[in-house]
């Protein structure tokens, strides 16, 4: 039997009761220069990026002692590793002899790390453990010297990192919260395969790119919905979840089913905003995680990472699935195409800024949130 998520004991998010609207939300502006300005992005880099648990891989991609990842963004490049006893590890992937990348790829099995210029070699936490003639140097100089450690844990079968380093954010469950863990974890995305992964790089700001998954206002238009569904998609419900976020949007036809049972996990597309740069989007036969990766003011990189259970022989849920993921595919080249036309007018003098209204709160939400941490 292949799982199918339902809601068990965690709370009611659509129905009778559940507001559509968290308290509070409301139409807003936001100024384009969130978007634009060079200077705030440096400190959205500093202040909110390095400071917040983000996804770099699959747990399963770094599954035995010495498996690493190089992952590169937001300016920085860190070394994701699977130590011996079981644990994951991270530290900055710049050698402190001259500053160069000491890992230049991801790979399998690595006992230690050496940087090819002079042959500094590194331990899985980013101790220097090799010097070349050492005793050319002066002892203090070399004395307890390691990369900057780069603070890792997992959940769901993701490897998250908080690359200001350990204690600067709350533990990660406490950071994801007992509402977002329960509900989000309810998918169990520990037992999913990675199936395949898309990538794009767009000449838009990351939270543009966030805005653009944050909201279903878009889906009638963009993505040409029927009527009846986007009448039912008005149905949707928004909620915060601390510096998070989640809409309930009502599957096709299952609207009535959805009021009786409310099993939002079985009959909807619960979508998770997961402070700062991921978004779940998750269907109950596969989940995809959407993932702004900031490189510039003005240049992301955005991919798309397609999770499905293991099929454990049941060629129904394997066809269904497949042909899900094949239409959502498109869905999602619709939403990266307009980053073309975001991008093409994001210098005009006539954008001066957003007009949001209230189903868009959690786009509201979201900036409200990184901009307590650049004023913090
Ligand atoms: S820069 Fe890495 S060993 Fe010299
Ligand atoms: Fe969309």
């Amino acid at each position: 039997m292949v799982f199918v998520p339902t809601r068990g004991d965690a709370p009611l998010r659509h129905g009778e009761g559940v507001p559509l609207l968290p308290e509070g939300a409301q139409a807003a502006d936001l100024d384009a220069s969130v978007y634009l300005e060079p200077e705030r992005f440096e400190r959205e880099r500093t202040k909110v990026l390095n400071r917040s648990w983000q996804i770099v891989c699959r747990s399963s991609e770094i599954a035995e002692s010495g498996d690493h990842v190089v992952w590169e963004g937001q300016g920085e490049t860190i070394v994701v590793t699977r130590r011996r006893d079981g644990g994951v590890a991270g530290f900055h992937n710049v050698c402190m002899h001259r500053g160069a990348r000491i890992v230049k790829e991801s790979g399998k099995g690595a006992r230690r790390f050496s940087c090819r210029w002079h042959n500094w070699t590194y331990d899985h936490e980013g101790n220097v453990i090799g010097v070349p003639d050492r005793e050319d140097f002066c002892p203090a100089q070399l004395e307890g010297l390691a990369s900057p450690a780069v603070e890792c844990d997992e959940w769901g079968g993701w490897v998250w990192a908080v690359l200001a380093g350990p204690g600067v954010a709350p533990p990660l469950r406490e950071w994801l919260g007992p509402e977002l863990v329960a509900d989000l974890g309810a998918y169990r995305m520990e037992d999913m395969l990675l199936i395949e992964k898309l990538t794009w790089e767009l000449e838009v700001n990351w939270k543009a790119v966030v805005d653009g998954f944050n909201e279903n206002y878009h889906a009638p238009a963009l993505h040409k919905v029927p009527a009846q569904d986007a009448k039912d998609g008005r149905e949707s419900t928004f909620a915060y979840l601390g510096p998070h976020g989640m809409m309930v949007v009502p599957y096709k036809g299952v609207l009535p089913k959805l009021k009786e049972t409310r099993d939002h996990q079985s009959l909807a597309i619960c979508h998770y905003t997961v402070f700062p740069t991921a978004v779940f989007n998750n269907n109950p036969s596969h989940v995809q995680l959407f993932r702004v990766v900031p490189l510039a003011v003005d240049r992301t990189r955005f991919e798309t990472w397609e999770l499905q259970y293991d099929p454990k022989g049941d060629t129904e849920y394997l066809d269904g699935v497949t042909k899900h993921w094949e239409r959502l595919k498109v869905v999602v080249a619709e939403d990266v195409e307009i980053y073309g036309e975001v991008s093409a007018a994001r210098r005009s003098s006539a954008y001066s800024k957003n007009r949001l209204n209230d189903h868009e709160c959690k786009i509201t939400h979201f900036h409200e949130v990184v901009q307590r941490m650049l004023d913090a």
